[in-house]
């Protein structure tokens, strides 16, 4: 399957335009702008703000520039990795935002545009790069790494259970020709009961050789605590992950800024730290069965959403909010 126009459908928008319909008027960042999906959503919703994208892959930001052009000097975009986001901020002299939105993974674009090589179901170079400039391609890593190196990825960035077979198998068939020929190695690198549960048998090497190569989760919590940080009182941030190895993280990030007290469970809080963020959800949101239906990637989908109070680096202002506010 080769695809021409940007085809990527925007996942639990409604419920994004929802979480954000009460932050402050100001800018919004769409830290993962893909196709603009969102973005165009947001700046609909509220004619109060603008937007910022940020992605790095050149496909998404010419995608997106084209869609959002009828928002005029509302819409502004910049190709780079988030991680960067505070200095995009300074650059355009922004010091606090409204609210800021992560929508992690990869796009169906380039799940579906063969020659990005993201997809195990069609032939394509093995190349995984979301920012087609970056060095290290998934060829690169598969080429070079050691059956140790690659059996740790797997585990480490997918909880693939057979992932020493996989990466001997990887290593013994080298050179490796194509994603359709990766994907077969690694189908018949697990054992025949484990192929016929489940997806596709390759999906989950896959995915951890994208996260290695993008180097996602290195960058994931760098981002956030910058998104964090440029908050404005009552600003959100919004994060939806598709898989466990992400959502730890942005549980994680999150937890330090709801529940920063470091004193023993039981006892008196003496350390002071005040929470900068209050939680919407106590549990991340799912999208609906009707969404799954209609958009199947949607499935793994979590959403959580976290609100700035007005305390700033553990200080106590007037107002603080007491850790929950309304969804
Ligand atoms: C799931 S798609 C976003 C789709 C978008 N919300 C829409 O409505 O079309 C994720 C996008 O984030 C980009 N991306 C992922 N990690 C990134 C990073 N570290 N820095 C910048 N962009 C990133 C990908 O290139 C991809 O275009």
């Amino acid at each position: 399957m080769t695809a021409t126009a940007f085809d990527h459908d925007p996942v639990m928008c409604d419920e994004i335009v929802a979480a954000f319909a009460n932050v402050p008027a100001g800018v919004i960042v769409d830290a993962t702008l893909g196709g603009g999906g969102h973005s165009e959503a947001l700046l609909q919703s509220r004619p109060d703000v603008d937007v910022i994208g940020l992605d790095r892959d050149p496909a998404a930001i010419n995608a997106a520039s084209q869609r959002l052009a009828p928002f005029g000097d509302r819409f502004g975009c910049d190709r780079v990795s988030f991680d960067l986001l505070g200095d995009v901020l300074d650059r355009r002299g922004i010091s606090t935002v409204s609210a800021v939105l992560f929508d992690l993974g990869v796009s169906s674009h380039q799940l579906d545009t063969a020659a990005r090589g993201f997809s195990y179901r069609a032939a394509g170079p093995i190349d995984m790069r979301m920012d087609p400039d970056s060095t290290r391609s998934a060829a690169d890593l598969i080429d070079h790494a050691a059956v140790d190196e690659l059996a740790a990825i797997l585990r480490r960035n997918a909880d693939e259970r057979f992932a020493r077979r996989i990466a001997q198998a990887i290593v013994a068939a080298r050179p490796i020709a194509d994603t359709a020929e990766l994907a077969s190695i690694i189908a018949a690198a697990i054992p025949a009961p484990a192929r016929r549960t489940g997806g596709h048998p390759a999906t989950r090497t896959f995915q951890a050789l994208r996260i290695e190569v993008n180097r996602e989760l290195e960058q994931l919590p760098v981002a956030l605590d910058a998104a964090i940080t440029r908050l404005a009182p009552s600003g959100r941030l919004a994060v939806l992950s598709y898989h466990s190895g992400e959502d730890r993280i942005v549980a994680s990030v999150m937890r330090d800024g709801t529940d920063p007290c470091t004193c023993p469970t039981g006892y008196p809080c003496v350390c002071g730290a005040t929470p900068t963020l209050a939680r919407v959800r106590d549990v991340p949101k799912r999208p609906g069965a009707a969404e799954c239906h209609t958009n199947p990637r949607a499935s793994s989908a979590r959403l959580r959403v976290v609100e700035r109070t007005a305390a700033t680096n553990g200080q106590m202002d007037e107002g603080v909010s007491d850790g929950t506010c309304p969804a």
